[in-house]
């Protein structure tokens, strides 16, 4: 029978409210906490960060709490600029990169959970093993039949421009981790990041595998659990259209059944 009422274990209780530090101008940060070494259930915590010793974004007010107040938050991050994806999380309610997002946005509390849907390592570091796996088996790279040219693959300005658009995902995976399709079939549903760069090699002008690409992707999960809802392409700190991307998909799909 289903089971609506989550288990005990999984309710999210109130956690520690910190200590505010000094300072005339402070951010209430309420911050999901779980740690897999302990019995105890997830909670919020409770941080005030100084913005006037602060940099202005989500990830600074977080790495603030870590350095001054609480060293054991654990979060991922790296280039801190909006280009490595390891930073994406969901704050105020939407999936994003705590690196781009600023914290004059909101006007209470910046609250903050891990990416939705995905088992979580520790905090708000989410196991993404799956979210990488399903990239993997879209085989994102250049496959070719015909002699390797002596010097490099060419390709024309115009057939470069196609890629735009698409090679700029940085695999956060605050798309699939939006859309309630991959959220219910996660195992079976590729989602719209993995659908998303899947287009952009069978967009490549110097890929000789669309036919093999199209096949592997020809299945009602693997390509066709998108309902259009269009999450995806709402959240992408990118300004991508991972929707769009699954509709070329598509159409490639419908085209090819009438060569
Ligand atoms: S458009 Fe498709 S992939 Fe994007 S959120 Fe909706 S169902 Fe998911
Ligand atoms: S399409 Fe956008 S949201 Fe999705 S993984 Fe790529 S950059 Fe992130
Ligand atoms: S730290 Fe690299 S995208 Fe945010």
């Amino acid at each position: 029978m289903v089971q609506f009422t989550l288990p005990k274990n999984s309710r999210i209780t109130e956690g520690k409210t910190w200590p505010k530090p000094d300072g005339g101008r402070l951010k209430e940060f309420r911050v999901y906490r779980w740690n897999p070494d302990d019995a105890d259930n997830p909670r919020i915590d409770t941080y005030h960060v100084d913005l006037d010793t602060c940099g202005p974004m989500v990830l600074d007010g977080l790495i603030k709490i870590k350095n001054e107040q609480d060293a054991t938050l654990t979060f991922r991050r790296s280039c801190r600029e909006g280009i490595c994806g390891s930073c994406a999380m969901n704050i105020g309610g939407a999936n994003t990169l705590a690196c781009t997002k600023a914290m004059e946005d909101f006007a209470g509390a910046v609250t903050i959970h891990p990416l939705p849907h995905q088992p979580v390592v520790k905090d708000l570091v989410s196991d993404l093993s799956r979210f990488y796996a399903q990239y993997d088996s879209i085989e994102p790279w250049l496959h070719t039949v015909s002699p390797e040219p002596a010097i490099e693959w060419r390709q024309s300005r115009p057939d470069r421009e196609k890629l735009n658009g698409y090679y700029e995902c940085i695999l956060c995976a605050c798309c699939s981790t939006s859309c309630p399709s991959y959220w219910w079939n996660p195992d079976r549903f590729l989602g719209p990041a993995a659908l998303l760069m899947a287009y952009r090699w069978l967009n490549d002008s110097r890929d000789e595998a669309k036919g093999e690409r199209l096949d592997k992707l020809e299945d009602p999960f693997r390509l066709y659990r998108c309902h259009t809802i269009l999450n995806c392409t709402q959240v992408c700190p990118k300004g991508l259209n991972p929707a769009k991307a699954i509709a070329e998909i598509k159409k490639l799909m419908v085209e090819r059944r009438f060569l």
